[in-house]
């Protein structure tokens, strides 16, 4: 069937593996890519599909009004996948306000715009709204997050996210606009960004930098491979459930110093250095403020009645994950230098 979709962020780390699938996977779907590319968009993430007939690029700003108004009233969207933010928690630690206006402010404007495109008539629409599981808060030394666990932020990017949520549950409530949330534990895998955990330390290890971790680094995380996440939102998308939440996760606890003694041995390996060489580099810091100690999703609910499960264990999308950045040094290099934010002029404004 065919489907005008927006999908936000995907100039993103995630959002660009879902603009991948959803353009190669379905190609009677119109897939129109939202994305204001910030410090964090890099249109170099998806340029194997830029000349895909089914493909569209707008650059433009969720937190502006009018253009979202008229976008929306132009193209009469069917679908919407959220997930256009500010995704850094250092950066919200720093800034709050900007994790205010795009991830609820700008949240809102495309609620709202969606709503009034569809006039009341909501047969065959659904806004997806692409969350995280830091709004659940911190866990103790045991339990799981699951789908009714309450709400409980603890820094500025969690709280702006969980109010995103909220305001999603609200238009869902309000005026019956049909819409899913999935909450997902912290991806990791080919185009993230340099400043979260997994590829900065790849780069570092690579230059022999230290590899700066915050207080005793026993907080812990639970990881999953960015393509299972992008396979699971394409399946919430068709078969999930209007209203319902998913947990998105892969049952992969690690403590940061366990992945990073991983992590160390894996790229000793892959640069043929002596083994142990890169944990010398580990660096204790100051420990990030109001530091949420331990996230686990709990899936099941996901598996039981989707039927989705991840498709790669940690050790094997942590391995393909260092090969990528190995063998894409040139995006390491002009995402470090900001020579990625010229492709855009070279690409759209010649
Ligand atoms: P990212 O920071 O890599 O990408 C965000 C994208 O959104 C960028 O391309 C950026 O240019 C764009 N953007 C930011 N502000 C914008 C604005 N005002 N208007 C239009 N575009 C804007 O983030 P990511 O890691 O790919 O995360 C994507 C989504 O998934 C976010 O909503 C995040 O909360 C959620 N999420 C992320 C993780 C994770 O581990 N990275 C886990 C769970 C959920
Ligand atoms: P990050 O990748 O920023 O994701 P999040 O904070 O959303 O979970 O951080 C993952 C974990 O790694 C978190 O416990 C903070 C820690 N960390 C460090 O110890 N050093 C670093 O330089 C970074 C970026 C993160």
């Amino acid at each position: 069937m065919s489907k005008k979709i927006l999908i936000t962020g995907g100039a993103g780390f995630i959002g660009a593996h879902v603009v991948r699938l959803f353009v190669n996977k379905y190609p009677a779907y119109q897939i129109y890519n939202l994305d204001a590319l910030t410090y964090a968009g890099n249109l170099e993430n998806i340029a194997d599909v830029e000349d895909a007939t089914n493909y569209t690029f707008v650059k433009g700003d969720i937190k502006d009004i009018t253009f979202i108004n008229d976008l929306f009233q132009k193209e009469q969207f069917d679908a919407v996948i959220h997930l256009a933010a500010e995704s850094h928690v250092d950066r919200s630690i720093t800034n709050p306000n900007a994790f205010i206006e795009t991830n609820v402010l700008g949240t809102a404007n495309l609620l709202n715009a969606f709503r009034d495109t569809c006039k009341g008539n909501f047969e065959d629409k659904l806004f997806y709204h692409v969350s995280t599981d830091e709004v659940y808060g911190s866990l103790g030394k045991t339990g799981l997050f699951t789908e009714t666990t309450s709400y409980d932020p603890q820094s500025p990017y969690a709280a702006s996210k969980a109010a995103s949520d909220h305001m999603v549950r609200a238009f869902g409530n309000t005026y019956g606009m049909p819409f899913v949330i999935s909450n997902c534990s912290n991806n990791y895998g080919a185009n993230q960004f340099p400043e979260k955990l997994i590829p900065l330390f790849i780069h570092n290890i690579k230059n022999n930098k230290s590899l700066p971790v915050y207080g005793d680094g026993q907080y812990t995380r639970d990881w999953l491979f960015v393509e299972d996440h992008a396979k699971a939102i394409d399946l919430i998308f068709h078969k999930g459930k209007n209203t319902e939440t998913y947990n998105i996760g892969g049952f992969n606890e690690w403590t940061n110093l366990d992945l990073i003694h991983l992590l160390c041995a894996q790229m000793d390996e892959k640069l043929d250095r002596e083994k142990g060489a890169s944990v010398k580099l580990i660096t204790y810091v100051k420990d990030r403020a109001g530091h949420d100690r331990r996230y686990a999703i709990d899936a099941t609910k996901l598996n039981k009645e989707l039927g989705w499960k991840p498709s790669v264990t940690f050790e094997q999308g942590l391995a393909k994950t260092v090969d990528w950045y190995l063998e894409n040094e040139s995006w390491l290099n002009n995402v470090t230098s900001g020579a990625y934010q010229a492709y855009y002029k070279k690409m759209y404004e010649v």
